[in-house]
C-alpha cells in the first residue's frame, strides 16, 4: 500500500475541497491517505477585518514565521507528500511558510516525492518561487505543481475576492461571478488524481508535471508574471518600512498599513491595466523567448 501524506492550510476550506477531489481516484485499498491541517497558535480570523487583512502583508512578504500547533505524523517516511498552500501578498501564506520552516518536519521531506498544490486568486509565481527554492534546500524531490486560480478578469477577481475575504461568502457579488476557483474546476480536479495513479502504477513521476501542464494544470500569464515580479519588489520596501514601526498587530503600524491599502488599490485599478497592456505587447513581440520562459516555469525548470 502506498502512503500519501497531505499537509494543507485553508481558511475557507477551498483547498481542502480541491484536495479531496484530486485524491478521489486514489480512494481505494492501494493507497492510504492522511490529511494534516496546519494550525497557527494564534488563528488568523476568517472573514478578515480590513486592518487584519492588510496587517499580514509585511510578515507574508518577508517570510516571518508564526507559531504553529504541533502536528503528529504517524510515519517518518511517505511515498508521496502533497503540500497545499495559498498565496498571501505574492508569498506563501504565513502558516504554510512557517510549516516549511519547522526543522522538526523537514527530515520527512528529504528525498521524498513532493507535489505542491496552489489555490490562489491568480498571482502565484513569486510564492511558488520561494517554495520551490525552499524545497530544493530541504532536498525534497519536487515532482509536480498543480495551480488553481480564479479565471475571471483580473479586476473582477479582485472585487469578488475582497467580498469573499471580508464577508466569508464566495458567492455572487451584485452582477459579478462567484469568487475564487470555480465549482466546475473543483469538481473536475479529480483528473489530476488519475495522473497521480498512473504515475504510481508505471513509476513515471518524472513525467508527471508534463502531463499536468497538458491538461491545463498550470494557468500562467506573462503580463501577470511580470507584474508580480515588479510588485513583489515594491511590497518588500513597504514591508520593511511597516515592520520598522512594530511587529504584527502593533497599533503603531496601523497608519502606514492603511496608506499601503490605498496604495495597493491604486496600483491594482490605475496602474495594473496599463501594465497589462504593455506586458502583453512585450509577450507577443518577443514570443519565442517569452513563451519559452512561461513553459519553463510551468514545467518546474525555472521560476
Ligand atoms: C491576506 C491575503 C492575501 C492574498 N494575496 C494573494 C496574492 O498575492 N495572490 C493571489 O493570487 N491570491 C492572494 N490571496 C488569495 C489566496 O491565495 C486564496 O486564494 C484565498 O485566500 C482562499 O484561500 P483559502 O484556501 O485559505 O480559503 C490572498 C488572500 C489573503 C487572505
Amino acid at each position: 500500500m502506498k502512503e500519501i501524506l497531505v499537509v494543507y492550510y485553508s481558511q475557507s476550506g477551498q483547498l481542502k475541497d480541491l484536495l479531496t477531489n484530486i485524491l478521489k481516484p486514489l480512494s481505494n485499498n492501494e493507497y492510504h491517505i492522511t490529511y494534516k491541517n496546519i494550525e497557527p497558535v494564534k488563528k488568523y480570523n476568517f472573514p478578515w477585518s480590513s486592518d487584519e487583512f492588510f496587517d499580514v502583508m509585511p510578515e507574508s512578504v518577508l517570510g516571518i514565521n508564526c507559531e504553529l500547533k504541533h502536528i503528529d505524523f504517524e510515519k517518518t517516511k511517505y511515498d508521496l507528500i502533497i503540500l497545499a498552500y495559498q498565496v498571501w501578498y505574492l508569498s506563501p501564506s504565513i502558516p504554510f511558510w512557517s510549516f516549511l520552516n519547522e526543522k522538526k518536519y523537514s527530515k520527512m521531506l528529504e528525498n521524498t516525492k513532493v507535489l505542491t498544490v496552489i489555490g490562489a486568486r491568480n498571482m502565484w509565481i513569486m510564492a511558488h518561487k520561494n517554495v520551490s527554492i525552499k524545497l530544493r534546500q530541504l532536498q525534497a524531490n519536487h515532482i509536480g505543481n498543480i495551480v488553481f486560480v480564479d479565471k475571471h478578469n483580473n479586476l473582477i477577481s479582485v472585487l469578488t475576492i475582497m467580498k469573499w475575504m471580508f464577508t466569508g461568502e464566495k458567492g455572487p457579488y451584485k452582477n459579478l461571478p462567484n469568487a475564487g476557483v470555480s465549482n466546475k474546476e473543483i469538481v473536475e480536479s479529480e483528473k489530476y488524481g488519475n495522473l497521480i495513479t498512473e504515475a504510481f502504477k508505471n513509476n513515471t513521476f518524472g513525467n508527471l508535471q508534463t502531463e499536468i501542464v497538458k491538461i491545463g494544470g498550470v494557468p500562467i500569464n506573462f503580463a501577470l508574471k511580470i507584474s508580480e515580479t515588479n510588485a513583489k519588489r515594491i511590497f518588500n520596501i513597504w514591508a520593511n518600512k511597516i515592520l520598522s514601526k512594530g511587529k504584527a498587530g502593533n497599533t503603531n503600524r496601523l497608519p502606514l498599513i492603511r496608506i499601503f491599502k490605498y496604495y495597493l488599490i491604486f496600483l491594482i485599478f490605475a496602474i495594473s491595466p496599463i501594465a497589462t497592456i504593455l506586458f502583453t505587447i512585450v509577450y507577443y513581440l518577443f514570443y519565442p523567448l517569452t513563451s519559452k520562459n512561461l513553459k519553463r516555469t510551468s514545467l518546474l525548470k525555472d521560476y
